[in-house]
Order: structure tokens, then sequence, then C-alpha cells
């Protein structure tokens, strides 16, 4: 009985020994089959890989000197790589997707399903109505008057405004979609009437400086900039917003910008986006200065129509929006629309034109003279001055 009992243990033993024997050599196995596919599978979808950096672009990113397009790399993807760092102490490479458009990539696509079109009444030939690839893109920046710039320009006959932010050049989106699934989602347009999107992240992702460019090289720019204290104010209306949204407790202010401790102001989370130099300086190594044009955004809330019109000359377009198109809101406290073929009033909904904190002028100045030296470089670089604090 006891010869039987260890003769089963014996033969036990030897079946797990064979077992993981056989399972080690199946991974070596696959390792050697699906290790390079996987990696050149991660690199089209540009996951980083070992020592890489992801691809999501940052202020640092101005530093970029010199980009090439891999020479082997075919196809619809472009790796461009980059000897420099993506962040401060970040070394090595770094790769960024590229999607240079093929052959009927930009076509006019048509819409499905039919939308409200504004403009029908003129048409004489319903073929024509189709989305278009934007000629115009609003690139930013965040909390500067973005919406209603857009909802503005959208009064001029030739001007269509895309109503919502595709994102489409920032990775998030761009690592997903094609280029003809951002053409089909265009708003319809006639031929000879420019289509305008926005998307604030562009002009802090500095890769879709590069991919917009890819996209179309002569197309035009537009840059909002507004008062950083300001701005960063509006940003922090909206974070009080969202955070009421989801029954979270919501920090002042000066809380979230000043380190009581450190008796400093929080750098990092207000410089990303409110000092606009580097963004800009980027936006400049890529496309040419008189394809860019900076808005006023504290010009547009005061006189919007000094910002339209100078849009209308930079677009190449008559002067169609008129004092009778917009009009000051008493109880909006902002300007609104008047529709003319309608004859409707509309304002921005209520995320636009909020209440914000009450901020004591003290700290308000504190703020703008620690953004100063940031203010001043973005003067420099720009050859303007702007009413800023
Ligand atoms: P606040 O809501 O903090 O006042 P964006 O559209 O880029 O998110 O910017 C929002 C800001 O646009 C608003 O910030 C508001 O100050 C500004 N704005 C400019 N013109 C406006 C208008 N006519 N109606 C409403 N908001 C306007």
């Amino acid at each position: 009985m006891r010869h039987y009992v260890r003769l089963q243990v014996s033969s036990l033993v030897t079946l797990c020994l064979c077992l993981v024997l056989t399972s080690a050599l199946l991974t070596s196995l696959l390792t050697m089959r699906f290790s390079a596919p996987l990696e050149r599978m991660a690199r089209g979808m540009l996951l980083p890989i070992k020592g890489e950096v992801t691809s999501s672009g940052s202020r640092h990113d101005a530093r970029v000197e010199s980009l090439y397009v891999e020479p082997h790399f075919s196809g619809e993807f472009r790796k461009i790589m980059t000897s420099q760092p993506r962040t401060a102490g970040q070394e090595g490479n770094r790769s960024v997707l590229i999607r240079h458009p093929k052959k009927n990539d930009l076509d006019p696509q048509p819409v499905k399903p039919r939308k409200r079109f504004p403009h029908a009444g003129n048409v004489t030939d319903e073929d024509q109505i189709l989305s278009r690839a934007p000629k115009c893109i609003l690139m930013g920046f965040a909390k500067c008057g973005t919406s209603a710039l857009l909802e503005f320009l959208d009064l001029h006959p030739k001007i269509i405004s895309l109503d919502w932010e595709p994102d489409y050049f920032c990775d998030r989106m761009y690592q997903k979609y094609d280029l003809k699934w951002y053409v089909k989602r265009m708003p319809p347009s006639l031929p000879d009437q420019i289509t305008i999107e926005k998307s604030p992240c562009y002009i802090v992702e500095h890769d879709a400086h590069h991919r917009i460019h890819a996209f179309n090289s002569s197309l035009k720019v537009l840059v909002l900039v507004r008062d950083p204290v300001t701005r960063l104010m509006s940003e922090h209306a909206h974070y009080a917003s969202c955070q009421r949204y989801w029954g979270k407790t919501t920090q002042s202010f000066e809380n979230r910008f000043y380190n009581n401790f450190t008796g400093q102001f929080k750098t990092e989370m207000i410089l990303k986006v409110g000092d606009y130099t580097p963004h800009f300086q980027h936006l400049l190594q890529v496309f040419p200065r008189d394809q860019i044009l900076i808005v006023d955004g504290d010009k547009l809330i005061t006189n919007p129509l000094s910002q339209l019109s100078r849009i209308e000359t930079f677009l190449g377009l008559q002067h169609e929006i008129s004092r009778e198109d917009l009009y000051f809101d008493r109880e909006k406290g902002f300007y609104c629309m008047h529709l003319r073929q309608t004859g409707e009033r509309r304002c921005m909904g209520k995320s636009k034109g909020r209440q914000h904190e009450q901020v004591n002028d003290q700290f308000k100045k504190k703020l703008a003279n620690f953004l100063k030296p940031y203010k001043e470089k973005f003067f420099e670089l720009v050859g303007d001055k702007f009413n800023w604090m």
C-alpha cells in the first residue's frame, strides 16, 4: 500500500514538473514570436516603448530644434523623433504621431444626417451642402472667450463654425480617428464658406501644432489671449462650478494657487496655460507669423466688433458683422447676438460669463506682479502690448 502511494506521489510530481517545463518553453517561444509585432503595434499606437516618453505636449517642447520624419516609416503614420527633452530633466527621444493627408482624405463629405443649415434659403444646388475641412482654427487659449468668439464669427454669412470642440489634433482623439473622420464631423457648408473650429487643447499640446500643419500648411490660425489674472479667475470659476456639480468641496482662489506654508505661488498650476510665451513661441516655429492672428480677449468683452473686424480682414472677407448683429445685454453683463434671419436675441449659455469669486485686490496685485515677467516676455515676442494688470 505504502509502495503504491509513493508511486502515485512521484508520478504526480513528474507530471507537475513536465507542466512547468512545457509552459516555460511555450512562454519563451511566444515571446520570441510576438514581441516584435507587439512593439510595432505599440509604436503605431504610440504607446510609450522602453525609454521613450509619450507624445503629449508641454511648454518645454518649445526647445525642440530638430525634427525629422523617420525615413523607413511609411504609410499613414509618421513618427517624428526629437533628441530634445520633452520636459525639463527628461532626456531621450520621443515619438509624435503625424498624419499626412492621403488622396481624398480632405474631400468634402456628405452631411449625414442632414443638419439644419442656416443658409439653405440661398442654396440652389443642395448637393453643394457638404462637410468641409476647416480653413481656420481657433487654437486657444482656454477661458479667454473662445466660445463667444466662435459664435460671433458665425454671424458672418461666409463663416460656418463648429459648435463643439473636437480636440481632434490632441493626443486623445488623434490616436483614435483618421482625417476623414474629422472632416465628416464638420458642419454643413457651401464651397465659398470658411469652416472654423476651436479646441483650446491645440495651443498647449505642442504636437498638435505639427499635426495641424501637416493637415493644412496654409491654414489660418487664431489665438485668443486675455489678461492672465482674469483668465485664471475664469479657470477657477470653471473649476468651482465642476466641484459643486460633483458635490465636492471647493478650494478658495488663494488656497488653490498660493502656498501659504512656503509663501510662494504654485508656479506650475498658474503657468501651465497662463504663460502664453512658450506655446506661442512653439507655434511660431511651425506656422509663419502672417498665418497667425492674435485676438484680444479683453477687447472681445468690451468691444467685440473691434476684434471681429480684424478677423474678417485676416480671413480676406468683407466686413459683414455690424453693430446691428450685437447688443450689450445688461442682465447678462456681456454682448449678445441679434440674429438677423430670425430676429431672435441670443446670449451665451450659463457656463459663459460666470460670477467670479471675490478676490481681494492685494492678492490680485501680488499675482499680477508674479506674472509680470511672463507678460513682458510675451509682449516682446509678439511685438505688441495688451492692457493687462
Ligand atoms: P467667465 O465665465 O469666467 O466670465 P471660453 O469660452 O474660452 O471658455 O471663455 C469663457 C469666457 O468668455 C467667460 O469667462 C467670459 O468672461 C468670456 N466671454 C467673452 N465674451 C463673452 C460673451 N459675449 N458672453 C459670455 N462670456 C464671454
